[in-house]
């Protein structure tokens, strides 16, 4: 389905001063109550990356894992998970961060990607990109290859794209609010 971004945008919910003051919360909840924007967003990336020379799918915590499962499945890649600390069974190793609103770790299996691994990191959206830097440093100590960073949403305004791009890892968003 040929992507319209006029009408993706029409469907995310911008709100206000949410989870606190100053705030404008992007929420892509709606997108997967209407098919017809999953599947223009689903398509859209898998356009992008049909071809590519990506291994694996590592998807971030949690709307990250909504378009990230969508398009590990439709590639027929291997999808693998960055949680939020604490929620991985086995041996796994953290990274904290500092979020737009408050501060996290993020978590992986270590055998969840390795040496030779190219790796698509996948998240809903990019703040400061704080979340994604510490997913590229996890998948980087893990001995993989960070391909490249997509979102579905980029807030260039807090300059996270920016920062993951100056850290040397190609940044792939459909829409910018400014
Ligand atoms: C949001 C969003 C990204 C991250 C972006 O997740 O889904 O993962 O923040 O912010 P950053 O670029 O400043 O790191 P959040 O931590 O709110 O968790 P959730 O997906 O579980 O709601
Ligand atoms: N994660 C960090 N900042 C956000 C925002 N403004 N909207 C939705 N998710 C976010």
């Amino acid at each position: 389905m040929s992507y319209d971004e006029f009408y993706v945008k029409s469907v995310i919910r911008s709100l206000p001063d949410w989870p606190e003051p100053g705030v404008i919360f992007r929420d892509v909840t709606p997108i997967f109550k209407d098919p017809r924007a999953t599947r223009m967003v689903a398509d859209a990336f898998i356009q992008r990356y049909i071809n590519s020379e990506i291994s694996h799918i590592a998807c971030i915590d949690a709307r990250g894992f909504l378009f990230g499962s969508i398009l590990a499945h439709q590639l027929n890649l291997p999808l693998v998970l960055v949680r939020k600390k604490g929620k991985l069974p086995g041996d796994t190793i953290h990274q904290e961060y500092q979020l737009e609103y408050g501060s996290a770790a993020v978590e992986m299996q270590t055998d969840s990607v390795g040496q030779g691994d190219k790796v698509l990191i996948f998240d809903d959206l990019i703040a400061t990109g704080g979340t994604i830097l510490a997913a590229c440093t996890l998948i980087k100590k893990l001995g993989a290859e960070v391909i490249e960073a997509a979102a579905l949403i980029d807030l260039p305004d807090l300059q996270g794209s920016a920062r993951i791009q100056e850290a040397g890892v190609p940044v792939y968003t459909l829409i910018a609010y400014e």
